[in-house]
């Protein structure tokens, strides 16, 4: 066994600070002085570097300094062969798809291009603090392959399963409700729980699956039962009347996956822009989960998802926050928070009662207020709980494993050093709210440039090419 110690400031989450209003500090874990100690991966001890260290007096420590070191990033939402389509002007979902996405994916038909693409996804991703994914693939095979077996290599705790389409796609891109169930049962048999990859059965979305592909998908689960449903749901309103169309026999979007069984634990339901409060109601009910892609629906001009309706306290659902790249058009999860934040604060002109004093909804308000608490959370401990792995990552918790990024809250954009400044003297933290205020500048002002370097399993799998290494106490 390999024992090794991080020392530095910690900062993670023990509970959802949406439910401690007004004393939100009191989810977080704040330790300025800490020392994580990692055997073969994982979290043995953690705490104050005072009582910790005397107990692991030989331990070989690295030391971060000057930085706050939170767990890794969970992108819950992400489309691995979407690396090269960022920035496609000006068309919404269904139009974006037929003329940039599919074309592009059927290219990961063919291995060497989709490794070449694996390898470019994870840099990118760990360079910008991501350790965790929940990803689609393509309808090929090989591409769900080369997928898990890069995750493999960097020793990274992923979700994806191939990614079926049998309708509304070109020809040379579909595939049929056979292959798509005979290739996923491979692939599941392959990779489902084999080192820290997880296997999701993937139907697109509704729109993009016959019944024949729903009915496999609901065969995968029940011949599967501890295996991840993820998928879309209620993005465009063009999308959302067309597969009510195909399914005129449900009321609503959810209906057509319930219909199929596929809702409950595991079931990730991304975007989630217009879900009705029934179907919100049905979500929390089930124990399902929605993924939040406000980049994605601010650059595909989806609408705005009601993070103050999926986070009320009678029916709070389940939610990871994802890039959704490229429909997303940045792979961070440091700029899906700028993104949430601004999606917040254009939801609450209605809520504040100012447009229409009918509509105003004080509580609701309230919650759309992304501070850097309910932010970070969401992307570590939260994502984690979205995604039914928070007994595998998210915090620093004995047990877990030890995936961390450390974030130098200096660094982005032109005017960042000296916004930073304004906390703590300009020095480290010394109390949670310094952190906080450090860290909602870093999601607001900052960018990928505040993720000095990231660690998968307690080794270091990313450090920034200009930032000043860990030194070795
Ligand atoms: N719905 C079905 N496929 C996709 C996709 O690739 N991106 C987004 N944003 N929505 C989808
Ligand atoms: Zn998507």
């Amino acid at each position: 066994m390999t024992t090794k110690a991080i020392r530095g400031t910690f900062f993670d989450f023990t509970d959802d600070p949406w439910k401690h209003v007004g004393d939100e500090e009191s989810s977080a874990r704040f330790v300025s002085d800490g020392l994580l100690v990692i055997d073969d991966g994982i979290i043995v001890a953690f705490g104050d570097f005072d009582e910790v260290g005397p107990l692991y007096p030989d331990v070989s420590t690295t030391h971060i300094e000057h930085r706050i070191i939170t767990p890794g990033f969970i992108d819950g939402h992400i489309h691995f062969p979407q690396t090269r389509v960022l920035g496609a002007f000006g068309l919404q979902l269904l139009p974006w798809l037929q003329k940039w996405v599919f074309p592009e994916e059927a290219r990961y038909a063919d291995r060497e291009y989709a490794r070449d693409g694996a390898v470019r996804f994870f840099d990118n991703i760990l360079a910008s603090g991501t350790t965790t994914v929940q990803a689609f693939t393509s309808t090929a095979p090989v591409c769900t392959e080369e997928f898990f077996e890069e995750a493999t290599r960097r020793n990274m705790r992923v979700i994806s399963g191939l990614t079926g389409i049998d309708q509304n796609a070109p020809d040379y891109f579909a595939d049929t409700p056979e292959s798509f169930y005979s290739n996923s049962t491979a692939l599941i048999e392959k990779y489902h729980n084999v080192g820290r990859n997880l296997y999701a059965v993937t139907p697109r979305f509704a729109f993009g699956s016959s019944p024949e592909q729903m009915q496999k998908c609901e065969q995968l689960k029940a011949e599967h039962p501890d295996v991840w449903v993820n998928t879309h749901i209620s993005e465009n309103p063009h999308e959302i009347r067309g597969v009510l169309a195909l399914h005129p026999e449900c009321d609503d979007y959810l209906g057509v996956y319930e219909k199929y069984n596929l809702v409950g634990p595991k079931f990730s339901g991304g975007h989630a822009v217009w879900l009705s409060d029934d179907e919100f109601k049905r979500i929390h009910d089930s124990d399902a989960s929605v993924t939040f892609c406000p980049h994605s629906n601010l650059f595909l001009g989806s609408g705005l998802f009601r993070l103050g309706k999926a986070t009320d306290p009678d029916m709070r659902v389940r939610m990871s926050f994802g890039t959704d790249m490229g429909g997303g058009n940045r792979f961070g999860m440091l700029a899906v928070l700028d993104g949430a934040y601004k999606v917040g604060m254009i939801n609450n002109t209605v809520l504040d009662g100012s447009i229409d004093p009918s509509r105003m909804n004080a509580a609701e308000s309230e919650r759309n207020k992304l501070s850097a608490f309910r932010a970070f959370y969401s992307i570590t401990l939260g994502g984690a709980e979205g995604l039914y792995i928070d007994d595998k990552v998210g915090s620093f918790d004995i047990g877990k494993e030890a995936d961390f990024v450390a974030l130098d809250w200096k660094a982005g954009p032109p005017g960042s050093d000296w916004h930073a400044e304004l906390i703590a003297d300009g020095g480290d933290p010394v109390t949670v709210d310094d952190a906080a205020n450090m860290l909602f500048g870093v999601m607001i002002v900052g960018d990928e440039r505040a993720v000095a370097e990231t660690w998968v399993m307690g080794e270091k799998a990313y450090q920034r090419a200009d930032a000043v290494a860990s030194t070795f106490a």
